[in-house]
């Protein structure tokens, strides 16, 4: 049977020892733990106990921060702080950053003001797998226990916080449940289980996120293998990832689909008219009905009488009578991919703000983009009504 224990402790203050609190609790609980436990463990918990507590007093914001706080609503110390714990700011709401840090999502870089002193905030742990491995250490105790440092997140669009896993020792993070069958005998092609997250999640049922003073639990009966040491709690590249990858505007690497366009970009570059700077591209735009017309550039004594080898083959198919487009290459010998020019994005977004952008080098490096990421709040045909 399933049991999910909630460990009630004294309140753990910065340069607390964080396991022997949990051993006193666990022991005044009239409770051990046995070999097969999942004891997970609150990340503000462990941050605190690591004297990861920031007075705000003490936080000068930079300029930046200030600009940042300003555009969503945040105290500009806290914002000075997400700045600093955070690779990325993607975007946010008023009060609410989405931040990108080593590779995972976080409100606001992990920064939590609840269950911090007032005019203070909590920091992630600076370190949550190497925090795992220690409570460990000093607790197993020769026991088989696995230990989660737990978070919570919510998913977009849904109201409510589930669990997340910042790290686990002892347990697999995600099981593999590919090759398995379902109810009608199809085998799982992409089911991988979120072991430690649900985990957390039903630790939390327990734990609450409040005063209840309750920032740990054991999982007892999980039907969940202890294992010896660790991975890193698996993710997944950006491109990858299907919120992202639905929701990001601007370019992205290529990962396939457009391989012949390309090719024949790369074949058209050979046509390119281009003494004056040398610079040859190349252009293959594809219409909805399959055909595809291609160019180079095509420059000329007068340097503003050029026309860039994408509106030389969107010329090119008009002219023939195409007005649906379905993706446009373009390839040069570059460094980076080559991106289209504001005038050429201009004369795409008019025959549609969903065509598909192919930036290419002859290196093999392909970003890709629809012209309306390339050309946000466009002016087109809808402006002139
Ligand atoms: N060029 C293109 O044909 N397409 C682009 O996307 C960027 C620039 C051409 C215009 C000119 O003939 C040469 O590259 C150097 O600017």
């Amino acid at each position: 049977m399933l049991q999910v224990l909630g460990i009630k402790t004294d309140l753990i203050r910065p340069g607390d020892d964080l396991a022997a609190s949990l051993e006193k609790a666990i022991a005044g609980s009239g409770l051990a733990l046995q070999d097969g436990d999942i004891l997970v463990v609150s990340e503000s918990t462990v941050a605190t106990a690591e004297g990861r507590v920031v007075s705000l007093h003490d936080v000068v914001p930079g300029t930046l921060a200030l600009t940042m706080a300003a555009r969503y609503g945040k105290d500009p110390r806290e914002m000075e702080l997400i700045l600093q714990e955070s690779d990325e700011i993607l975007g946010g709401i008023p009060g609410v950053v989405l931040t990108l840090r080593e590779g995972f999502l976080y409100p606001n870089a992990g920064i939590d003001n609840s269950n911090a002193p007032p005019g203070h905030v909590v920091l992630f742990p600076a370190d949550p797998q190497k925090s795992a491995c220690e409570i460990r250490e000093r607790m197993a105790r020769g026991r088989k226990i696995g230990v989660i440092i737990g978070d919570s997140r919510t998913h977009p669009l849904r109201l409510g916080c589930v669990g997340v896993a910042l790290a686990c020792d002892g347990i697999e993070a995600v099981e593999d449940a590919r090759g398995q069958k379902d109810l009608f005998g199809r085998e799982l092609k992409i089911t991988r289980k979120a072991v430690a997250d649900n985990l957390v999640s039903a630790a939390q049922i327990v734990m609450g996120e409040g005063d209840e003073g309750i920032p740990a639990a054991i999982i007892r009966g999980a039907p969940v293998a202890i294992c010896e040491g660790h991975s890193p709690i698996p993710s997944i590249p950006p491109q990858e990832c299907m919120y992202i990858g639905a929701l990001r505007c601007g370019p992205r690497p290529y990962t396939g689909g457009y391989d012949q366009l390309i090719e024949q970009a790369r074949k058209a570059m050979k046509d390119a008219y281009a003494p004056y700077s040398g610079f040859k591209v190349g252009a293959a735009l594809l219409t909805r009905s399959g055909l595809v017309f291609s160019a180079g550039n095509i420059e000329n004594a007068s340097t503003g009488a050029g026309i860039c080898a994408e509106r030389a083959a969107v010329a090119k198919a008009v002219a023939s009578g195409e007005r649906e487009f379905e993706a446009i290459a373009v390839v040069g010998d570059a460094k980076q991919p080559i991106s289209p020019c504001g005038i050429c994005r201009q004369s795409l977004i008019e025959f549609g703000e969903n065509i598909v952008v192919i930036m290419a080098n002859t290196k093999g490096d392909a970003l890709t983009a629809t012209v309306g990421d390339l050309l946000p709040k466009a002016f087109t045909a809808k402006c002139l009504k």
